[in-house]
């Protein structure tokens, strides 16, 4: 049997994490990974420009009841400045904060476009959507404001006339298939609402609808009526799935670089007339290759972590009764930065990875 790219990369992945874990240091509960996981992607897409100072948040599917709860990053403090202290336990069937995610502290405040989250983790399975990903990147919402074209619309036929509608224009956006990204549009949605923010369950279904039929598998991306990891929404911002946090984190980033390509284009085919050439069907990927850039957003994000732990080191403390730390609780940021970075022995491996990654 031969394995594939993404296969491969799982088990030199899990190797690596069990090297580590065989050492002497500090064990993390799966709840704990996750939680640390959300706080990384947060800081990562504020680094990237993607997250502001607005509302915005990721979740992940609750390693402890995936079919039940997600965990997402909430409380007060924006995307560039979350802690674990700020990641929370929902409900998946009806959008309620049950608690913070690490015990010990209280359950942070829920967004009000919880209901995004829960919405899509109702509609499709943990094999298409682990985790998902709503902010407010400038770069895409001119791109919202055009909800004319079908995700049926294939971007061979797009002409300069089409390039209101987000189609992917770099190989980083290859993930969301030959098509135009659907728009959802809050004030169709609920005719009576007075905000285009997704914050009540009529919204939250209507939104998940858009990125596909129920049973749309996540490869199905480069099909007439197949799946999008992409819907853009009217004068708010963009939704983006994936199955693990650093491929939801690297679509967005990607789906922004690619909308200021189509945006530089778009200015160069004013005028004009001649065709538009997006990624074709043939180019759409089921899977992306993230993990060497998480990789190095990771380094790029430490130095704000570690000054936010020595600021306030009781947002990074946790006593989970779940936690196999030898000493009874232990800082989550020192145990993660050890994790990959102090390490050398793991260097090679996910090195190792990310080669293979790229050469299968
Ligand atoms: C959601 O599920 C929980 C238990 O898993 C249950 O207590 C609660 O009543 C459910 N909520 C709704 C609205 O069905
Ligand atoms: C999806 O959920 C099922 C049932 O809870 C679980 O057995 C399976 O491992 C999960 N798969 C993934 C990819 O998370
Ligand atoms: C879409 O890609 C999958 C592989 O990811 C392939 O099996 C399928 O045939 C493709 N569909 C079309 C319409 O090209
Ligand atoms: C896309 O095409 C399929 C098959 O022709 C159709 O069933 C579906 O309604 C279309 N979806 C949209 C959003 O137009
Ligand atoms: C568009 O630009 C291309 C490349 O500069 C040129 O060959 C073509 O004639 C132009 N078309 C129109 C309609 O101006
Ligand atoms: C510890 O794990 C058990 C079962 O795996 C779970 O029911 C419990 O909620 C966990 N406790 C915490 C604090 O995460
Ligand atoms: C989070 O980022 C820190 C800092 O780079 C890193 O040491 C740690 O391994 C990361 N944890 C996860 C789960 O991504």
């Amino acid at each position: 049997m031969r394995l594939s790219t993404i296969e491969w990369t799982l088990l030199l992945l899990l190797a690596a994490v069990k090297l580590v874990a065989s050492q002497a240091l500090p064990q993390l509960t799966p709840r704990q990974l996750a939680v640390n996981q959300l706080v990384n992607a947060s800081r990562i897409l504020a680094q990237q420009t993607i997250a502001d100072d607005s509302p915005g948040h990721i979740s992940i599917r609750d390693p402890l009841a995936p079919n039940l709860a997600f965990l997402i990053t909430a409380g007060t403090h924006p995307a560039a400045q979350i802690t674990p202290a700020d990641i929370a336990v929902a409900r998946i069937n009806d959008s309620i904060v049950t608690s913070a995610a690490l015990s010990g502290y209280p359950a942070p405040a829920r967004p009000a476009e919880i209901f995004l989250h829960s919405s899509i983790y109702q509609r499709f399975p943990n094999t298409t959507v682990a985790s998902i990903a709503f902010y407010r990147p400038e770069q895409l919402l001119p791109y919202t404001m055009f909800p004319d074209k079908s995700s049926n619309a294939s971007a061979a036929d797009a002409t300069v006339s089409d390039m209101t509608s987000l189609y992917a224009a770099t190989s980083g956006a290859a993930f969301m298939g030959g098509y135009a990204a659907p728009v959802f549009d809050a004030f169709d949605a609920e005719p009576a609402t007075i905000t285009p923010s997704v914050d009540n369950v009529v919204k939250g279904f209507a939104l998940a609808q858009k990125f596909g039929p129920a049973n749309a598998r996540a490869g199905s991306v480069n099909e007439t009526d197949g799946f999008r990891p992409l819907v853009l929404m009217r004068n708010d911002g963009a939704t983006v799935v994936g199955t693990s946090v650093p491929e939801t984190v690297f679509r967005f980033v990607n789906a922004v670089k690619s909308a200021r390509v189509q945006w530089q284009a778009s200015a160069m085919a004013f005028g004009n007339g001649s065709r538009p050439l997006f990624l074709p069907n043939a180019a759409a990927k089921a899977n992306d290759a993230y993990l060497r850039s998480w990789l190095l957003w990771m380094t790029q994000i430490e130095d704000s972590i570690r000054a936010d732990e020595a600021r306030s080191p009781e947002l990074w403390e946790t006593d989970d009764a779940n936690s196999t730390t030898g000493d009874g609780g232990g800082s989550l940021a020192s145990g993660a930065v050890a994790t990959l970075l102090a390490r050398p022995q793991t260097v090679p491996i996910a090195t190792a990875a990310i080669l293979l990654a790229t050469l299968l």
